[in-house]
């Protein structure tokens, strides 16, 4: 009987924490919506048309805007709406918009703004719209490389060295063995006048990828079961990408940003929030990256498609106690090392602490040393 009473006991009291909990710091990282391909198939086997000039290649489509612009509705349904996080009109003070410096990320950030803030938000402004800074340079005040807390750790020569040679682990080389004979097929059916290895998977991925996003068939030549094929060595490879073989790689690339979400959520506990709603607006290694390092990305999941979404939210009690939920595609995420679906500010510095890197290891030692300076 007392049992049964701690368990309902146990269960009021959790609905009445979430009741009276109160959002006082969103971060939101995002992939930019769908775009043109980065890589182009030869003459005549696309069936998809793309603009060709300078500068054409991975542009944000009408498709990708409208994803971002209801995403940015999204946002103001929940943190505007719902939650009274941020006021319906822009305040300076309350939010902060950091993009990747790619035209189509800043974009994306563009796009999610309009939804967030859509015409008509700002009564008295001489425009009709309202215009939101977004920060994409290397005047962002947290960084003076702004790409390094999206995707790319790219000063670091020991990030640069696990890069290289993923693809010469004894584990990826099994998975070239196995989609041997297909990769050869590919290279027939498309006419190409190279050798392609699965490593190389997304020149041929990414052109379909992007087709399929704008309403464009499957090439004829290729069925469903190939097509299945080729995302799932794309899967593959993004996982070796984010580190399945060398765990190293992300944690080292996740740690800027992570490390500055830590700073939002230290400056928001302390009473000086730098914003109320923080948005990043990067890439899909970005939020797999972010995912990976925080023990939440498990081998099955499909890469992270245009548009997807984290979210980290810091809700205050009425204890005034803090917690802290990660969602993704607006699902909560339990983290490997919290005790629920909300982790306690210890929880959550705990799973810090074991999960970024020092990057004074970057400038400090020589590849090999860092290896072995870092308890992997
Ligand atoms: C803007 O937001 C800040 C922080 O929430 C608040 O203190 C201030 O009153 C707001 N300004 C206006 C004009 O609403
Ligand atoms: C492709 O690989 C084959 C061996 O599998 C080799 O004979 C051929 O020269 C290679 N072609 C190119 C273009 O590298």
């Amino acid at each position: 009987m007392r049992c049964v009473w701690q368990v309902l006991l146990a269960a009021l009291l959790l609905s009445s924490v979430a009741a009276d909990e109160e959002i006082v710091l969103a971060i939101a990282l995002f992939r930019h919506g769908a775009r043109t391909p980065l890589h182009t198939l030869p003459q005549g086997k696309d069936p998809c048309t793309w603009p060709i000039g300078p500068r054409t290649m991975g542009q944000l489509t009408g498709t990708g805007e409208k994803q971002l612009y209801t995403l940015g509705k999204y946002y103001r349904d929940r943190y505007v709406s719902t939650h009274q996080l941020v006021s319906p009109s822009y305040n300076a003070s309350e939010i902060l918009v950091i993009s990747s410096g790619t035209d189509r990320t800043v974009m994306s950030a563009y796009a999610a703004m309009l939804g967030l803030y859509p015409p008509g938000s700002n009564p008295g402004g001489p425009v009709g719209i309202q215009p939101i800074p977004i920060i994409s340079s290397s005047d962002c005040p947290w960084t003076t490389q702004p790409d390094a807390i999206f995707s790319e750790y790219l000063t670091c020569p020991y990030v640069r060295h696990i890069k290289h040679h993923t693809s010469s682990t004894p584990e990826w080389q099994s998975v070239e063995k196995r989609y041997s004979p297909f990769m050869k097929r590919m290279k027939a059916l498309f006419g190409l006048d190279y050798n392609i290895s699965a490593w190389q998977i997304r020149s041929i991925f990414d052109p379909i990828n992007c087709g399929l996003a704008e309403g464009c068939p499957l090439p004829a030549f290729l069925t469903r079961s190939d097509w299945s094929t080729i995302s799932d060595i794309h899967r593959l490879k993004m996982h070796a990408r984010t580190g399945k073989y060398d765990y190293l790689w992300t944690r080292m690339e996740s740690t800027p940003i992570l490390r500055l979400w830590d700073r939002f959520i230290s400056d928001s506990i302390a009473g000086w929030p730098q914003a109320r709603a923080v948005f990043f607006s990067g890439h899909d290694t970005t939020v797999e990256g972010v995912l990976a390092t925080l023990n939440a990305w498990p081998d099955s999941a499909p890469t992270a498609p245009f548009g997807s979404h984290v979210e980290l939210e810091l809700t205050q009690g009425d204890l005034g106690e803090y917690w802290i939920r990660i969602y993704y595609q607006g699902e909560v995420v339990q983290l490997p090392g919290c005790g629920g679906p909300s982790c306690s500010i210890e929880e959550w510095r705990g799973i810090l602490q074991r999960s970024l890197v020092d990057l004074s290891l970057c400038d400090e030692v020589g590849v090999h040393d860092a290896r072995e300076r870092v308890d992997l």
